[in-house]
């Protein structure tokens, strides 16, 4: 179907809510902006309980509770209740930093349905090297089975980069081993904090292409054990990726102090205006705001994307990748070949492995972003 502008859009499926930006973890491939929110400027209880009510009646299913790291809000239990009583499907995204047997418990009694734990890698070293946490590693196998033990469905995410791509397999039999139903084995994307930490993180051709390899395997070897969602790397792909499934199609991202977003990246457009959730409903944020609407349908794409047979598959790629790579939020994504700034990408790769940077620059929120602020 080829949406114009004036045609309504169906109602979203999901909304990622960004309780907060506080994290004791230190990621440096985060999707949180290099600007993080700070914890004065959150918005309360009370807004997001409203923020849940109106995505339940605007048709919204699933609701994503994520950071930063929610479990940094002290008020996470009476949210997921609320999203429970409105009839919302609630997945934790967390890193596991701050779990406890009595909240694990208090979250399944107020009927959260299913736990997201990030690992970082296979091996405690590496691991909380990469989360810049000493004992992240072992805490999250705790939490792990913590999680599994109170009857929640549990699924791993793994982020895949240049110092622990060899290690997929490895990462994979520590899902099965953790009791996960479901591992997530995403490659690193570009956004955020992921952007100043591109030359430490992004693997050179080799060994994107083994890993690849190696995941395609293990879905094959695994099948009917767990299953293995598999994220490619976008700068060695020919085809770009259908982001968020569409601009303004399927979900709503509000951060922590309330704007809405039709992608965590979305900010860096400068040129959109974001609405915020104090001052508009999430329906006519949806429906009316000039962020959601600026690239649905295929009106606002260039010759090259509105005459190609893939225009309603991936949408013409990323629109944060096209501003950051292209210089216009409304080019062709350079990941697609047939992109005149495709060469680019070859470019990045080759200039960051040649870089040799080892140092991350890790993920902080200046006065209060540490375990301690849990
Ligand atoms: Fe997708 Fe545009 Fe490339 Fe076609 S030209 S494959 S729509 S990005
Ligand atoms: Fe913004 Fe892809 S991350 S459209």
């Amino acid at each position: 179907m080829t949406m114009n502008a004036h045609e309504v859009p169906p109602a979203p499926i999901g909304l990622l809510a960004e309780l907060t930006h506080r994290c004791p973890l230190g990621c440096p491939y985060c999707s949180n902006p290099v600007q993080l929110e700070s914890r004065s400027d959150e918005i309360d209880t009370e807004s997001w309980k409203r923020v849940f009510s109106e995505a339940a009646a605007l048709g919204v299913l699933q609701v994503h509770l994520s950071g930063g790291e929610p479990l940094a809000r002290r008020d996470l239990v009476e949210l997921v209740e609320h999203c429970a009583k409105v009839g919302l499907y609630t997945n934790l995204i967390t890193s596991g930093i701050g779990m406890s047997p009595t909240l694990v418990t208090r979250l399944a009694d107020a009927g959260l349905d299913h736990v997201q734990l990030s690992i970082q890698d296979s091996t405690a070293a590496s691991a909380d090297k990469i989360a810049g946490y000493d004992g992240a590693f072992a805490k999250k196998r705790e939490v792990a089975r913590l999680v599994c033990d109170a009857g929640f469905a549990l699924t791993i995410n793994a982020v895949i980069h240049r110092a622990n791509a060899g290690r997929a397999g490895n990462m994979v039999a520590l899902a099965i081993e953790l009791g996960a139903r479901r591992v997530e084995i995403a490659h690193v994307q570009y956004y955020g904090w992921a952007v100043p930490n591109r030359a430490a993180l992004m693997p050179t051709l080799v060994q994107a292409q083994a890993a690849i390899a190696a995941v395609e395997a293990l879905k094959k070897q695994h099948a009917g054990e767990i299953v293995i969602d598999h994220v490619i790397p976008d700068y060695h792909a020919r085809y770009p990726k259908a982001c968020m499934g569409g601009w303004g199609k399927r979900t709503i991202n509000i951060t922590p102090q309330g704007r809405a977003l039709p992608c965590h990246a979305a900010e860096s457009i400068k040129s959109l205006e974001f609405w915020n959730v104090a001052q508009h409903s999430l329906a006519d944020i949806w429906y009316q705001s000039p962020a959601f609407n600026a690239y649905r349908g295929t009106q606002w794409m260039n010759e090259l994307c509105r005459t190609c047979e893939r225009r309603e598959i991936d949408h013409g790629g990323c629109r944060c990748q096209a501003l950051a790579l292209a210089g216009d939020a409304a080019a062709t994504d350079p990941v697609c070949h047939k992109s005149p700034d495709h060469g680019k990408m070859q470019q990045i790769v080759l200039a960051e492995e040649a870089a040799h940077v080892e140092a991350y620059v890790y993920r902080r929120l200046k006065g209060g972003g540490g375990a301690s602020s849990l």
